[in-house]
């Protein structure tokens, strides 16, 4: 029988080293979280990291049992590895570059040539697995030259690529070195995916200007294949969240939460800690709602969920330490004996106090400078099940052109963003039922399932024209 492959630099279980030895833990971020529920739901394997840097043959060989009884194959990576591809080329180059932070990006040759090995390696990995019926799906940024790969090693097999992240203008990706093979090694696929419509024409007009290659209805014609092309806008495991929200646990948590805060208003935002998430600039922004509004001083708290991400890689370093020192300043300045203006963890949470945190929140503040989608903005969609509560959201994540209910705003407007927090603490409840409502129905229909069934069957109708046409 055929099985789909799922291949991520990231495998939705990472192993952690600690004082009790290794332990197992789900990933952060939304491609583990978003295809997580769909693997577990059929015959299919994840090939992808686990996270660490694994010491001996022995444990390696634990690590490796331990994850196939979950359908997952590990590939492992040595500490030069992690540093230069993961660190260096994938999030030092690739990752600002794509997310317009140009300025930030490391051009190293070194980089670039450990990214090709570890590609390689992803590459004998899948092959080690793949048997001649089964399709390939490869996930995101870390292993764009894969496609390439396999393609050459299998001319016929069934390979898709969804990239997570946005796809730039093709100003940006000019200036990469390696911007040839990169884009030749996507086109390895015989379907390429983007989360939206914008990605796609950045990618077809970088594929145009940059490899001479022309694109008619999301079609390619290389000089030897035809490549389909298409924006696949990822969903979440909608009853996943609705249902952990009235679970027993989530309202335990959240009574716990209320009786702590006892009337206080609550603005949420969660994120992994990244410069592209806006976390500084909505953090000024929060300044200036109380200096504007001082009657919500003492009133409403932003809780702030950072998850640790990245941490090796300098900027997520320096962002920690500007986002303590914020953190610090606005708590200081407006701080009585019975209220904190913000409530920080620097931590990640299990999924039902996630949702009771998504719950317990009138105001979902998701203001990414850029982001591919942004799933947490779903997931609070999702939690509200008394639809009550508002969403405020950056026009520059990928989720803004499905969640139009949202309050849309522009993240660098610094008073924007403030006088929008105003205007979803007094929204009359009536707009936010309605609101809710709509993003509800669709979220709940523009699923994880049927983004990813799409696209599988749409893989299979690219194949199948192929060899029609052949
Ligand atoms: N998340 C998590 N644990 C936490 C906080 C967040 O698993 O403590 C998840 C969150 O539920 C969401 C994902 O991390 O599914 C973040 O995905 P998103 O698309 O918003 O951003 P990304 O991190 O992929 O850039
Ligand atoms: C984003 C990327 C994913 C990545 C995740 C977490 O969602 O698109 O590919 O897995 O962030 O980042 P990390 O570097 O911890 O894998």
């Amino acid at each position: 029988m055929s099985r789909t492959l799922i291949v991520s630099n990231r495998l939705p279980t990472k192993v952690l080293r600690t004082d009790e030895g290794l332990t197992f833990q789900p990933s952060e971020g939304g491609l583990a979280t978003g295809l997580g529920s769909i693997y577990r739901r059929g015959d299919n394997l994840w090939i992808g990291w686990p996270g660490l840097f694994v010491q001996d043959e022995a444990e390696e060989a634990h690590i490796s049992q331990e994850l196939r009884a979950d359908n997952m194959a590990p590939v492992f990576l040595t500490e030069s590895e992690i540093h230069d591809f993961y660190e260096g080329f994938s999030n030092g180059t690739l990752w600002p570059t794509f997310h317009y932070f140009s300025d930030l990006a490391t051009y190293e040759q070194s980089h670039w040539e450990a990214y090709v090995a570890v590609n390689q390696k992803f590459c004998e990995a899948v092959l080690a697995q793949a048997g001649p019926d089964d399709t390939i799906w490869v996930h995101d940024y870390q292993l764009l030259l894969l496609p390439e790969m396999l393609r050459r090693a299998r001319p016929e097999a069934a390979i898709g690529f969804f990239l997570h992240i946005p796809f730039p203008s093709q100003e940006l990706i000019r200036v990469l070195p390696w911007r040839t093979e990169l884009l030749e090694g996507m086109l390895g696929a015989d379907l390429i995916g983007f989360h939206t419509f914008g990605y796609l024409r950045h990618f077809l007009s970088a594929v145009s200007h940059l490899l001479g290659w022309p694109a008619q209805n999301g079609q390619i014609e290389t000089p030897t294949r035809t490549i389909r092309v298409d924006a696949f806008p990822m969903g979440i495991d909608y009853e996943r969240y609705a249902k952990a929200a009235t679970s027993e646990a989530a309202l335990a948590h959240m009574a716990e939460y209320r009786e702590a805060l006892r009337d206080t208003r609550v603005i949420l935002s969660i994120d992994r800690l990244d410069y592209t998430k806006g976390i500084a600039q909505r953090l000024r922004a929060f300044d200036l709602l109380l200096q504007r509004y001082p009657e919500w001083r003492g009133q409403v708290s932003l809780i702030m969920l950072v998850v640790p991400s990245r941490d090796q890689v300098a900027q997520y370093a320096s962002l920690k330490e500007e986002i303590d020192e914020l953190v610090g300043r606005i708590n200081a300045q407006y701080r009585t004996i019975s209220w904190n203006p913000i409530l920080y963890f620097y931590r990640s949470l299990p999924l039902e106090e996630l949702v009771s945190l998504y719950s317990l929140a009138e105001v979902a503040l998701v203001t990414p400078m850029r982001d591919g989608m942004n799933l947490v903005a779903k997931e609070f969609v999702a939690s509200k099940v008394d639809k009550k509560g508002v969403l405020i959201l950056s026009e520059r994540a990928g989720a803004a052109r499905e969640l139009s209910d949202a309050i849309i705003i522009n993240p660098t407007d610094m008073g924007q963003l403030a006088e929008s927090m105003h205007e979803a603490l007094v929204m009359p409840e009536e707009e936010q039922i309605t609101r809710m409502t709509a993003m509800q129905a669709l979220v709940r229909r523009y699923n994880v399932f049927s983004w990813s069934r799409l696209f599988i069957n749409q893989l299979a109708y690219t194949k199948m024209k192929q060899h029609t046409l052949a």
